[in-house]
């Protein structure tokens, strides 16, 4: 056998034995048999020193060649014993894990669905501070220090000193988005009509109507001829574009200290279409908003002439009106962060 031939002979053996190594340590025992000092490649290239002319030539060109398929198998034998270790179980057939889609909170879609019906009424959106003034939270809305009317805005007091404790009183967390309706007046003039939003504090223990914390919709219009009758225009377009086309409203008289006079505001029960059953306690309406023309005394707190401007305002929880919506049993829900209840919206 010639020395040419003894090499293609040498490349076949190799090449089978680097393919067949099972691990990392018989691939680097066959490099060391075929590459190595001590491998026939490296004595077959000593006996090729005898060689002469052409034969000489062929035989190194080939011989060259040879070690660099050997060293190229090696590498391709190296990597896929590399991926075979760490990617050996996949099964390309599985179905992917898909990823979860994020969605917007119902109190938060509730909110946006409120507020797309009153700006497109020219109300422009505001928000205020959760930490107020009892002066804007009380006072100037009319509800005097020692009237028994504070009782039912109860309130959690923050423990902090005041920045303004003689004009403004103490810290508290608002306990309804009134306030803002002051915070703005005191800055601007009329004609004014806001909507704001906001998350409100009460210290109620919880049950399945009540939270310590909820959210509000407050609304405020002022201009110099507006009336009730503008107020009731705008709160019946608005039920109707939340509760359907076929929304009957009733204004039941009540009592605000900010407004005067007050209603508050139920619509027919869609269950029972006013007869009476479970859903609305048997009276036929369920209660949805307060509401009023603005109290004078609210007037000139902020600086303006009740002779010449009027206004009316009104105020919503969103819980509420989001559990009516969507037959939703226990506001506490809202607040749980549970996914099974979160998913369902949206
Ligand atoms: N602030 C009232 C509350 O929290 C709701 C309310 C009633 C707001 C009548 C108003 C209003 O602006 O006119 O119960």
């Amino acid at each position: 056998m010639s020395a040419l031939q003894e090499l293609e002979q040498l490349l076949r053996d190799a090449s089978s034995g680097i393919r067949q190594a099972d691990s990392l340590k018989t691939l680097e025992e066959q490099r060391v048999a075929w590459l190595g000092k001590k491998s026939r490649l490296m004595a077959l290239s000593k006996e090729a020193g005898a060689l002469a002319g052409d034969d000489k030539v062929a035989f190194w060109k080939r011989f060259n060649e040879a070690k660099g398929e050997l060293e190229a198998a090696i590498a391709a034998r190296k990597a896929a014993l590399a991926s075979a270790g760490t990617v050996e179980s996949i099964d390309v057939t599985l179905p992917g894990s898909a990823m979860a889609h994020g969605r917007l909170h119902p109190i938060t879609r509730t909110i946006g669905s409120i507020l797309g019906i009153f700006v497109p009424m020219g109300f422009e959106i505001i928000e205020g501070p959760e930490v107020e003034f009892e002066y804007y939270n009380f006072d100037a809305l009319n509800i005097p220090r020692d009237h028994p009317s504070r009782e039912s805005f109860d309130t959690f007091f923050v423990d902090l000193p005041s920045p303004e404790p003689t004009k403004k009183g103490q810290l508290v967390l608002r306990s309804h988005t009134s306030p803002v309706q002051i915070r703005v007046m005191e800055k601007r003039k009329p004609p004014l009509r806001i909507i704001v939003p906001g998350k409100v504090y009460r210290p109620d223990p919880l049950d399945p109507s009540h939270s310590f914390m909820f959210h509000q919709v407050e609304g405020l219009m002022v201009d110099d001829k507006t009336s009730f009758a503008d107020l009731k225009g705008v709160l019946e377009q608005f039920l109707k574009g939340l509760f359907g086309a076929n929304t009957t409203t009733r204004f039941r008289p009540h009592f605000f200290p900010f407004t005067e006079p007050s209603a508050e505001v139920d619509i027919a029960c869609a269950s029972c279409q006013g007869k009476g059953c479970p859903t609305c306690g048997r009276k036929g309406w369920i209660e949805i908003m307060g509401c009023g023309m603005v109290h004078p005394n609210v007037l000139k707190a902020v600086g303006y002439d009740p002779r010449t401007v009027q206004g009316f305002a009104f105020g919503m929880g969103v819980e509420r009106i989001a559990m009516l919506k969507h037959n939703v049993p226990d506001i506490r829900l809202f607040f749980e962060n549970d996914l099974r209840f979160l998913e369902q919206f949206g």
